[in-house]
């Protein structure tokens, strides 16, 4: 969906720009996923299993763009992608369709300016005026600076997957479950 710019100072003095993920930043995006993937273990996909192609992508963003029902927002600083974040319903079945889930991610050299607090507030914002009711979102349980960040934007914990993530070493970690009424 399209939504206003927003503007905000950052804990170093910058400025970062809140905005819709438009087409033109699709290549930007291809790398930042990729990136983004290699500087944490915290991510869902490995840096290889990002092969977008640039036609794909713009496809993608355009669609998001147009949908009413979906949040994609990315933050700028200094005339770079500092990261990305997005809102997407759960499913159209009327007993599910109160509900949405959070995503986000910024590169590292990003980290801890506020930046993610910021990107998560003005989300959840925007998933209230478009009427869902509840925000979830799953987070593995060793990303403390990510579940300390849910929390003071009100989010609570609402269970914990087993064993839900493999990584490519064999070892296994759970996944908190986390809600956030809107
Ligand atoms: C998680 C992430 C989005 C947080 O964004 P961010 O911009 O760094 O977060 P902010 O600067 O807005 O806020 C960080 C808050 O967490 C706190 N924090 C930072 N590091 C912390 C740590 N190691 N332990 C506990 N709390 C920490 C800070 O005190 C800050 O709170 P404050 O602003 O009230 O002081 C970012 O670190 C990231 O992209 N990580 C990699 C991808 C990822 O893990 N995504 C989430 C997947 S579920």
């Amino acid at each position: 969906m399209k939504f206003e710019e927003r503007e905000l100072v950052l804990k170093d003095g910058r400025t970062c720009i809140l905005k819709p993920t438009s087409p033109e930043y699709a290549q930007e995006m291809i790398d930042y996923m990729k990136k983004t993937a290699g500087e944490t273990d915290f991510l869902l996909r490995y840096p290889d299993e990002v092969n977008f192609t640039l036609e794909k992508e713009k496809e993608i963003l355009s669609g998001l763009l147009e949908n009413p029902y979906a949040v994609m927002m990315m933050a700028i600083v200094d005339g770079h992608v500092a990261g990305n974040g997005s809102i997407n319903g759960i499913g159209y079945k009327r007993k599910i369709c109160h509900r949405c889930s959070l995503a986000i991610a910024l590169y590292k050299e990003y980290w801890n300016l506020g930046i993610g607090k910021a990107m998560i507030g003005y989300m959840t914002e925007l998933a209230r005026e478009i009427g869902w009711k509840q925000v979830d979102l799953e987070v593995a349980a060793g990303n403390q600076q990510a579940i300390r960040l849910y929390e003071k934007c009100g989010f609570r914990e609402s269970g914990r997957r087993h064993n839900a993530l493999k990584s490519d070493d064999g070892t296994y970690s759970d996944e908190i479950l986390m809600y956030k009424e809107l």
